[in-house]
């Protein structure tokens, strides 16, 4: 595996690999990465040649300071897990190398990013777009890949493909849970002990939802009934619980239980800041 901290390195061995004939698959990531990041760089793997791996926490993205401070940094392991993975490069960028001068860009991401995180995160999904638009325009890869974890990101980017013409594939991936259903994160090494083992009544109580929403095609029961459930969970509060088209991210005025929608969730337990998201109708 190389390691490249520039963008001039990284285009040129991109262009090779490209001249080669390779195929090339891009996995954007924040670094601190858990067998859920694995999952993608795997998928990466098995359906491009060449495979670019990006660790870079990017400060536009982050409305709050202190989120941005204290978000886990763990390079060394990384690496050690990208290699292990048979990554080709692994773009390690400083935010000079990526920002020389602030980038002005505002993206009109229209409806699907103003909801939801985009309502409670002012231009945290616009600095998604400057970077991830940003790592497309270095490498033009094939495929990238993304978790759906984070759900309406992944709606978000493929708004703005379509703003700025970008010719590739978005490949959502299934998220990934531990065996007691917390979804992976790199946020969930700040949980204490004790957090730790109630965290994965919010994957529980989602769960349930999809069950119950077999006989109640109530939506706003139906959230309503979740967020009772995850605050009634000692040192829980949620911030939103919202079920939305899965398509659109909009909100559903009534439901014949069938159409694809999305029950998206913020918990915050004490400052750790956990989302998560289930799919209904019940597969
Ligand atoms: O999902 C993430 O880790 C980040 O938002 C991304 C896509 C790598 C952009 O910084």
């Amino acid at each position: 595996m190389k390691e490249i901290s520039t963008v001039a390195q990284l285009r040129e061995a991109v262009a090779d690999a490209k001249k080669a004939g390779a195929t090339v698959g891009l996995v954007p990531t924040m670094g601190a990465l858990h067998a859920g990041h694995v999952s993608l760089i795997e998928r990466a793997r098995r359906e491009c040649d060449f495979v670019v791996v990006s660790v870079f926490v990017n400060p536009t993205q982050f409305n709050n300071p202190d989120d941005l401070r204290t978000y886990p940094r763990t390079l060394e392991a990384d690496c050690e897990k990208l290699t292990a993975a048979g990554v080709d490069v692994a773009f390690v960028p400083s935010v000079e190398e990526i920002y020389p001068e602030p980038d002005t860009r505002v993206f009109d991401l229209g409806p699907v990013a103003e909801v939801m995180e985009g309502a409670m995160r002012p231009g945290h999904f616009n600095g998604v777009a400057q970077i991830v638009s940003k790592l497309f325009s270095y490498v033009h890869p094939d495929r990238a890949y993304f978790g759906e974890k984070d759900y309406q990101q992944i709606a978000v980017i493929r708004r703005m493909v379509e703003l700025e013409g970008f010719k590739l594939e978005i490949v959502p991936c299934p998220i990934k849970r531990h065996d007691d259903g917390l979804a992976m994160s790199s946020r969930n090494v700040r949980l204490s002990a004790e957090q730790r083992a109630q965290a994965p009544a919010i994957h529980r109580i989602l769960a349930q939802s999809v069950e119950d929403a077999v006989e109640c095609h109530d939506i706003n029961a139906l959230q309503q009934r979740v967020v009772e459930a995850i605050n009634a969970v000692d040192g829980m509060e949620v911030e939103y619980y919202q079920i939305v088209d899965a398509l659109t991210l909009q909100p559903v005025a009534a439901w014949d239980g069938r159409h694809p929608l999305v029950g998206c969730v913020t918990v915050w337990m004490g400052d750790v800041r956990l989302i998560d998201n289930i799919k209904y109708p019940k597969a």
